[in-house]
């Protein structure tokens, strides 16, 4: 028997007991006449005592054991002359008689503590030295208990749990897929599912009625943070329902989430904001609330006062930062503006306002707008003194979402992120489809089974850019946690997207000919969501990063630096598959 309790076990009343523990050696310690040794497993840490009166050849076989040896040992539980508060087993530890090395360890490339001394690259190729350390095994006990809630409260609510093929056809979920060549059909490829869209639907055909799955997806996309190219979802599907019943049901399902692993109850329905609201006032379509600095237009107050920039502008808005004048330097302000200039964002320059103390101001344009103009657009802001008033302009769209940017940036240097704090919501009618200036054609901004919405379908024809879809996503501070939509059951008004979409019948029906076929045998109402259940994880967890709560993550480059993935394959690999390389 390698054990009889776990290292991280035994307690006070344990004293006096003969125990076995097994596990890996975290620390030793040699004191001259006394050895210890802290031995760790999942379950906890335990000292090993070793006592060089009372055996000194094991206490020289002791005090040889490396870091991350795996031994067992055999002895009795006694009290500690000096207790370790920040433990559970502190007040313990054990008086070694017996000692067996079970597997030995080279040095480890870093150390294997709570705060390592490793870099990002060897943490990652030592992966399964990483998890050895307490905050992975944290991370991932996590993931593990939230899948299991998921799962229980789902089975509650009547959903049932069914597995989809891996290898598929495309999804068009907007990213690129990642292909796998067949050996017996040369030149023909399956592809991995960027999500099970189309699978859940035909599920729904088939009249399962509440499906869900805990599933990986597969997206080949440029990585950041928030995004891995496979990651998992908890992805759902109902019959007969519209888009309220969706919103509710897993409403319920983060409630519970957040009551059970955050300790937070909300008692209220979460906020259901239109895109168009999210836009306007956060310049996002996943605002963080919790915050305000909302987005104020002022294109009335800027126009007409020989300022070429404004008066050839579309729209002019900007954010107020609360009581920072005094401490926000000169410097600050350049480098901000450096900072939404940089391509990603896109600015052409940024215009500041300061509200004096004393009451005057102080602009970046004051040879266009006198005192009174300029009190006009801080009252527009209710600004009071102190503050700074941060403007740009140009097209409405592109200036929304710099002052997007430009408020998240502010936030991170004020400090205003409060990781403490939840602010969930539901953006809706988010609309369906988005123009592609490169390629000049619509494509469907979730997917292309999103139905319109019932009232706009008539725009399909005269104006798709304005057709609203029955479309949403679940927002928490800031990050997109969840999206989905009311499908189209009807296979005519599922052909009449893809020829909005720029599909020929043709196409449509290569690529997506067994849904709309389904689709003629009865399709009831149906739609669903799917949570991203790393980001869900990750937030849980106070992680930066979803890589935290994933067992063998990819690297920013989408590589496995641990297994050496991607590789190449052998050429008899690539003969058998029909394939040459370029
Ligand atoms: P969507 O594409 O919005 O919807 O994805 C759902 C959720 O999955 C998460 N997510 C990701 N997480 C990590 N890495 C990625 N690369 C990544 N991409 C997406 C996000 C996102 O909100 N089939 C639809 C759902 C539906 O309509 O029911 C879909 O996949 O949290």
């Amino acid at each position: 028997m390698y054990r009889t309790h776990t290292c991280g076990e035994l307690r006070i009343e344990n004293v006096g007991k003969t125990v076995t523990l097994s596990g890996w050696v975290q620390k030793n310690r040699d004191l001259g006449g006394m050895t210890f040794i802290d031995i760790r497993d999942r379950y906890g840490i335990t000292q090993l005592a070793f006592n060089m009166e009372t055996n000194s050849k094991l206490t020289e076989d002791a005090r040889k054991l490396g870091r991350e040896y795996v031994i067992q040992v055999t002895g009795l539980v006694t009290e500690r002359y000096s207790k370790n508060k920040r433990i559970p087993t502190g007040e313990i530890e054990i008086n070694v008689e017996e000692l067996k090395v079970l597997n030995k360890s080279d040095v480890p490339p870093f150390t294997i503590e709570d705060k390592t001394d490793g870099g990002e690259e060897i943490l990652m190729k030592y992966r399964y030295l990483d998890l050895r350390r307490n905050p992975n095994q944290q991370a991932l006990m996590l993931r593990y208990k939230m899948s299991i809630e998921v799962r229980n409260y789902l089975d509650k609510q009547g959903f049932i749990d069914v597995e989809t093929p891996v290898l598929i056809k495309s999804t068009p979920e907007g990213a690129r897929d990642f292909v796998v060549p067949s050996r017996l059909h040369h030149g023909s490829f399956y592809a991995l599912p960027q999500s099970p869209q189309t699978m859940k639907q035909l599920l729904m055909v088939a009249g399962y009625d509440r499906y869900y799955q805990i599933v990986k997806c597969f997206r080949d996309e440029d990585l950041r943070a928030d995004r891995q190219p496979e990651f998992t979802q908890i992805d759902c599907e109902m019959s007969f329902v519209e888009q309220e019943d969706i919103l509710n049901t897993f409403e319920g399902l983060a409630k519970h989430m957040f009551k059970v692993f955050k300790n937070v109850e909300f008692n209220e329905p979460f906020i259901r904001m239109p895109y168009a609201e999210a836009m306007e006032k956060y310049g996002s379509d996943k605002p963080d609330l919790r915050f305000g600095m909302e987005i104020n237009n002022i294109t009335n107050l800027g126009k007409g006062k020989d300022f070429k920039i404004f008066d050839d502008a579309e729209f002019i808005g900007g954010i107020c930062a609360k009581n920072i004048s005094d401490k926000f330097t000169r410097k600050q302000i350049d480098k901000l503006t450096d900072y939404v200039k940089r391509p990603q964002i896109g600015a052409q320059g940024l215009i500041w306002l300061r509200f004096n103390e004393d009451g005057t101001l102080k602009s970046s344009v004051d040879k266009f707008f006198n005192e009174e103009d300029l009190k006009k657009w801080a009252d527009s802001f209710n600004a009071q003194p102190n503050d700074i008033l941060f403007v740009v302009s140009g097209s409405k769209e592109k200036s929304l979402k710099i002052l997007g940017e430009l408020r998240l940036e502010l936030a991170r240097q004020l400090e205003l992120f409060d990781n403490s704090k939840f602010a969930p919501l539901w953006v809706v009618d988010f609309p369906l489809l988005e123009w592609d200036e490169e390629t000049k054609r619509f494509y469907a901004m979730h997917h292309p089974f999103t139905s319109p919405k019932p009232d706009d379908i008539e725009l399909l024809d005269s104006d798709p850019g304005k057709v609203r879809a029955n479309a949403y996503d679940f927002v928490v501070n800031g990050v997109e946690l969840g999206g989905g939509s009311i499908r189209i059951h009807d296979s005519e008004l599922q052909s009449k997207m893809f020829k909005t979409l720029g599909f020929s019948d043709e196409e449509a029906q290569e690529q997506f000919g067994f849904l709309m076929n389904a689709f003629k045998y009865g399709a009831p109402p149906h739609g669903g969501i799917a949570y991203g259940f790393d980001r869900w994880t990750a937030m849980f967890n106070d992680s930066d990063s979803i890589k935290d709560v994933i067992a063998f993550p990819k690297n920013n480059s989408g590589k496995d630096v641990m297994l050496e993935s991607p590789g190449t394959i052998s050429n008899t690999q690539l003969d058998e598959l029909g394939l040459k390389l370029k």
